[in-house]
Order: structure tokens, then C-alpha cells, then sequence
């Protein structure tokens, strides 16, 4: 009886534990754009000013397969909005294409087809991960404003909920 009894502590210790951490170093999934997507109607710059993205993250383009592509170029061709040599062609044809930040640098997206000439273009500055969160998650002293703390409280499966949000308001178009 108490070894099954510690053993219960011990698993509701585990889990207790498990959801103070994991949001803590949840990478994030976002789409670009947010609610209206890879379009031609955001300004990408203002849109990826407020947020922090990390090496680990993703990036999710969601948009009019038979209009828009996705493309990564170099600063030069982002600037000048050239698609003919992309360093890494994205479009996978479901107009929903996922890219993995998995390098810390800036990344430059341009959409084909003239659309980049209309502001569709983002330039993605991806930083170090935050640092690991200290052995007391719950200690008051830490400040509310570091990045790990932010970041506590983006709720990765909300962001898959919006996802599927998306995928059926484009069904109705
Ligand atoms: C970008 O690529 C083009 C060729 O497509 C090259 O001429 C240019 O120098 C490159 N720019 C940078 C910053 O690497
Ligand atoms: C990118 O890849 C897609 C799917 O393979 C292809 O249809 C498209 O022509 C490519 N675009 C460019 C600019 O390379
Ligand atoms: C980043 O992801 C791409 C696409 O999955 C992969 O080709 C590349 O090897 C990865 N790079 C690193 C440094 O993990
Ligand atoms: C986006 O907003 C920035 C900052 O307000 C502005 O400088 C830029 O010209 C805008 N881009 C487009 C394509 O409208």
C-alpha cells in the first residue's frame, strides 16, 4: 500500500512538473500572417516586428495554391524581389507549407508569381533559444518579461486549433 501510494506522489509530482516545464520549451508553430495568411493583404514587416522567433520554431504558410508560392531567397533577391534562383523552393502544391527554423539566421521568404512585388515578403530574424528555465519555475523573483516567460504562455495546441480554424474557412471559399 505505500509503495503504491508513492508511487501515485510521485506520478502526480511528474506530471505537475511536466506542465510547469513543457511550455517552457514548446517550440512554436506559427502562421505567417496569422488569420489571414500568406496573402497580399499583411504587411509582413509589422506582423513579425512584435514576436521573438527561435531557432527550433516553425513557420506556417497558408495561401491560394494556384496564386502564391513559397520561397526562400537571399537578402539581395528578398530585396529586390527575385524568384528565379531560391535558395530552397518550399512549395510543396497544398498551399500549406511548413519550414523548420532550425538554423539561427535571418530568413528571407518571397512569394513567386509578382506577388512579392506587392509586399508579399517577410524577413525572419531567428535567435538562439531562450535560456533553459531555472530550477525553481515558480520563484518570484525571476521578472515577467524575459522571453522564457513569454513564451510560457503560447499555447501550442491553440495555435493547431487556429490551423484548423483556417483550413475550414478556406473549404467555404
Ligand atoms: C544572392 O544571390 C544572387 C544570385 O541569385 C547573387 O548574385 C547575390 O550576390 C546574392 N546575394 C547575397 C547577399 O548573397
Ligand atoms: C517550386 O516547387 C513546386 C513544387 O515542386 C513547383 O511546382 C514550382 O515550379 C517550383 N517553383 C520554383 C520557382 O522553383
Ligand atoms: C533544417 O531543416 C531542413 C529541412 O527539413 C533540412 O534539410 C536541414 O538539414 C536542417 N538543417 C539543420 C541544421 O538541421
Ligand atoms: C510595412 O510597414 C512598414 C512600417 O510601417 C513600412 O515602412 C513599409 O513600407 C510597409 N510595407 C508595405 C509593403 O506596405
Amino acid at each position: 500500500m505505500e509503495g503504491l501510494r508513492r508511487g501515485v506522489l510521485l506520478a502526480a509530482t511528474a506530471l505537475l512538473f511536466a506542465a510547469v516545464m513543457l511550455p517552457e520549451v514548446a517550440a512554436v508553430r506559427y502562421i505567417v500572417g496569422s488569420s489571414k495568411g500568406w496573402s497580399s493583404s499583411v504587411n509582413y514587416t509589422i506582423w513579425a516586428q512584435d514576436k521573438k522567433f527561435y531557432n527550433g520554431d516553425w513557420l506556417f504558410f497558408v495561401y491560394d495554391r494556384n496564386q502564391m508560392n513559397v520561397l526562400e531567397v537571399n537578402q539581395t533577391n528578398y530585396e529586390n524581389c527575385i524568384s528565379d534562383h531560391p535558395l530552397h523552393n518550399w512549395t510543396t502544391g497544398a498551399g500549406r507549407d511548413v519550414v523548420p527554423l532550425n538554423i539561427t539566421k535571418t530568413f528571407y521568404f518571397i512569394s513567386g508569381n509578382g506577388f512579392c512585388f506587392g509586399g508579399m515578403k517577410v524577413a525572419i530574424h531567428v535567435l538562439n533559444p531562450p535560456p533553459p528555465p531555472s530550477a525553481s519555475p515558480m520563484k518570484s523573483s525571476s521578472p515577467p518579461s524575459l522571453p522564457s516567460a513569454f513564451r510560457s504562455r503560447i499555447f501550442v495546441p491553440a495555435l493547431f486549433a487556429v490551423a484548423a480554424v483556417w483550413d475550414s474557412l478556406l473549404l467555404l471559399l
